[in-house]
């Protein structure tokens, strides 16, 4: 079963590890953080930041990846949708799915954002599947945009609604409980 947990002290360490995997980096529009000390310093500073939240996402419980949302403290109820499954065995199963179905309950049902919104480099083919199942739809198209590891890429901008996801909600989650990755 797949969860989502608040971030604990312990965490510091593992998001370090993680986003300097190399099947995480290569989908970052960012250099990860180089050294230990400015990240431990950027995970201070994020846990008190009203301005966004992070969950790490279990399986069975234990820690399989994280998700965030961020600029949670503009006026215009909407958020950036951030996420890697940080442990290579846990991805390619679903679980990215079902943690993204939670994290849409929280950001529309707990949160009650307006607007989920998302950026991703327009090769990354299976976080664009993967958010398309959820009802993520396209926005935009950003001609090189982004410039990594000495190319420009492109990006796709994606955006999913609050009543978008309550329409789609229910059948999304039947599906990932039939494959017991949440509870029905
Ligand atoms: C993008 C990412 C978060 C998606 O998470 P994931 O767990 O790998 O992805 P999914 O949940 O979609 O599962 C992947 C595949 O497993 C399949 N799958 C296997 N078992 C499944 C099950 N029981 N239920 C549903 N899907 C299942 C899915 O259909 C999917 O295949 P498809 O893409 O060919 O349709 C993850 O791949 C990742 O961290 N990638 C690197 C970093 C990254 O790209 N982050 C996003 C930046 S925008």
């Amino acid at each position: 079963m797949i969860d989502l947990r608040g971030l604990v002290d312990e965490d510091c360490g593992r998001l370090f590890r993680w986003r300097r995997e190399p099947e995480v980096d290569r989908w970052m529009s960012d250099l990860p953080v180089q050294s230990e000390s400015d990240h431990a310093r950027w995970f201070e500073g994020m846990r008190r930041d009203p301005d966004q939240r992070g969950w790490i996402i279990t399986y069975n419980g234990d820690p399989a990846g994280y998700l965030t949302l961020t600029g949670l403290g503009g006026r215009h109820r909407r958020a950036a949708w951030g996420w890697y499954i940080g442990e290579p065995w846990a991805r390619g199963r679903g679980v990215g799915r079902a943690a993204q179905a939670l994290g849409l309950d929280l950001a529309f049902l707990d949160i009650g954002l307006e607007k989920v919104w998302a950026e991703v480099l327009a090769d990354n083919d299976t976080a664009l599947r993967a958010q398309a199942a959820a009802g993520f739809r396209r926005e935009g198209y950003l001609r090189r945009h982004v410039l990594k590891d000495g190319e420009f890429r492109d990006v796709v901008l994606l955006a999913i609604l609050a009543e978008e996801w309550r329409a789609r909600r229910d059948l999304v989650r039947r599906s990932l409980a039939a494959s017991h990755l949440i509870v029905a």
